[in-house]
């Protein structure tokens, strides 16, 4: 079983996401430590309820928060560290040595609106599509080879409202996503992915008003 690793910063509901497709076997992996940047972070108590072990890391001093993370993901012997709403850029050290193994999910369709609040630039630009994107991270912010996007129609939205469709669908992405991965279908090419043939995922959920990107 995939060993998974996560890191948040908040409210953790992909988080949730990722325990639940694992705990109804959906996926063929296991969340293996949580670690947050946030003491505050509900994320972290989702964790604590399912058993997980879950560990806050101060940020204070941003290299010594990013050699704990990497020296406890390595102690936890994880495959793949998730970033699941984690608010922080890693360096390029950090991601040399996690590459390919080190994904993040980010909402908005890739390479419109990276950064902060991509809902709300997303609304601000007048976009009829918005979505989101799960990636393999590289040095550079919301960049690395796509792996998986989804696409939904903008109606009269607040930032909110936005932000809520586009997590029921984050919800499904991330974890297609690690299962893609565990099952070994994610090719990079330079920084394209080619996701090999096999199941679909397409009809699992009532949520159906969505375009998905081949994989799904
Ligand atoms: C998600 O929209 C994620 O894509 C973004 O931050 C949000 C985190 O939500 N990076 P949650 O903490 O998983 O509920």
């Amino acid at each position: 079983m995939l060993k998974v690793g996560v890191l948040v910063s908040g409210n953790g509901t992909n988080l949730q996401a990722i325990i639940d497709a694992s705990e109804n076997r959906l996926i063929n992996a296991k969340v293996v430590l949580v670690l947050s940047d946030n003491k505050q972070a509900y994320a972290l108590k989702r964790a604590k309820e399912h058993k997980i072990e879950s560990i806050f890391v101060d940020a204070k001093d941003a290299t010594n928060h990013e050699n704990n993370i990497d020296m406890l993901f390595s102690q936890a012997g994880v495959d793949l560290i998730v970033g699941a709403g984690y608010m922080r850029i890693l360096s390029a050290k950090f991601i040399k040595k996690w590459y390919s193994r080190l994904i993040n999910i980010h909402p908005s369709l890739l390479p419109s609106f990276k950064g902060l609040d991509a809902q709300k630039q997303a609304l601000s630009y007048g976009v009829k599509l918005a979505g989101c994107t799960t990636h393999f991270m590289d040095e550079k912010t919301d960049h690395g080879p796509i792996i998986l996007q989804a696409a939904i129609r903008v109606y009269d939205y607040t930032r909110e409202m936005l932000a809520e469709q586009i997590l029921k669908v984050e919800h499904q992405l991330l974890p297609r996503s690690i299962d893609l991965f565990e099952q070994g279908r994610i090719i990079i090419n330079g920084r394209k992915t080619k996701i090999l043939p096999g199941d679909s995922w397409q009809g699992l959920y009532d949520y159906h008003d969505v375009f998905y990107s081949v994989g799904y």
